[in-house]
């Protein structure tokens, strides 16, 4: 079970941040990552069609052997892990408590923005964590629906992007928050821009470095690491194939995606 590759999916591109956070902490994991671009985005579908969605997408990858499953979508793990978990018996992560963990780390956060997709906020699953590990926050929800379509789009340096944003943060940055969280597994690729426009002592927080810990932890706990000094291999499916997948998963992983094969669900 140990030499099996670990199953990372996402809606669609973002959940490649977190291959990257894990092919640098575990770099011997054979990893088969799952994008769901065909279905993409989830962050604006009913907490039903989500839960549905990543029922077949923890299926495919079971199908093909994982030894273990990481969510690498927030709006999925908001709306499906606890469900997952309870139907499934191989080891199944999110990113949530990740990201949690990681704003929590500084003691002083105290004025907590959060910007996510609709779903996320609307699950108010990251407001819940984040009360619940420390009393006096002060959380500040932002649903930003159009930044996925932006990241996507590869429009990240753009001046639409630059003035969503702008939206988006202005009220965040008037209640003077001290951190940022990323709560979405595609914006960390807007950090540059982001680091720009917000002054200077606000924090950014992403959960992709911390979700690769915690997996590291679990698999060390569960026995279940890699035995291998060379590197491990990374196979990706897409349940759509379109031409800017490759620029864009480039951009991502910030590597060359290699070969890239049509899933198909519910088979
Ligand atoms: N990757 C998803 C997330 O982290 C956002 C994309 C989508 O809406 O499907 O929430």
């Amino acid at each position: 079970m140990n030499s099996a590759p670990l199953g990372i999916f996402d809606s669609g591109v973002g959940g490649l941040t977190v291959v990257r956070a894990v092919q640098e902490l575990l770099p011997s994991e054979d990893i088969l990552y799952l994008g769901d671009t065909a279905r993409l985005p989830y962050g604006s579908k009913s907490p039903e069609t989500i839960r549905h969605f990543a029922d077949e997408d923890v299926r495919f990858l079971i199908s093909k052997g994982v030894k273990a499953i990481v969510v690498a979508c927030n709006t999925a793990t908001a709306h499906a892990l606890p469900q997952l978990r309870e139907q499934y018996r191989i080891p199944i992560l999110g990113v949530i408590e990740a990201g949690v963990e990681a704003a929590l780390a500084d003691e002083r956060s105290e004025r907590i923005g959060i910007i996510a997709t609709r779903g996320t906020i609307r699950s108010h699953a990251y407001q819940h964590a984040l009360a619940l590990r420390r009393t006096g926050l002060m959380i500040h929800p932002q649903a930003a629906p159009l930044l996925v379509p932006l990241i996507e789009e590869n429009w990240i340096d753009h001046p639409a992007t630059r003035a969503v944003l702008k939206t988006y943060l202005d009220p965040l940055v008037e209640k003077g928050i001290d951190t940022l969280m990323l709560a979405c597994t595609h914006y960390p690729l807007l950090i540059p821009v982001l680091r720009e426009m917000l002054p200077d002592d606000v924090r950014l927080v992403d959960s992709a470095t911390t979700c690769a810990e915690h997996l590291k932890r679990e698999l060390t706990a569960l026995e279940l690491l890699k035995d291998a000094n060379f590197e491990g291999g990374l196979q990706l499916y897409l349940t759509d194939l379109s031409e800017e997948f490759e620029a864009l998963a480039r951009q991502f992983l910030k590597r060359s995606p290699g070969r890239i094969q049509r899933a198909i669900l519910g088979a």
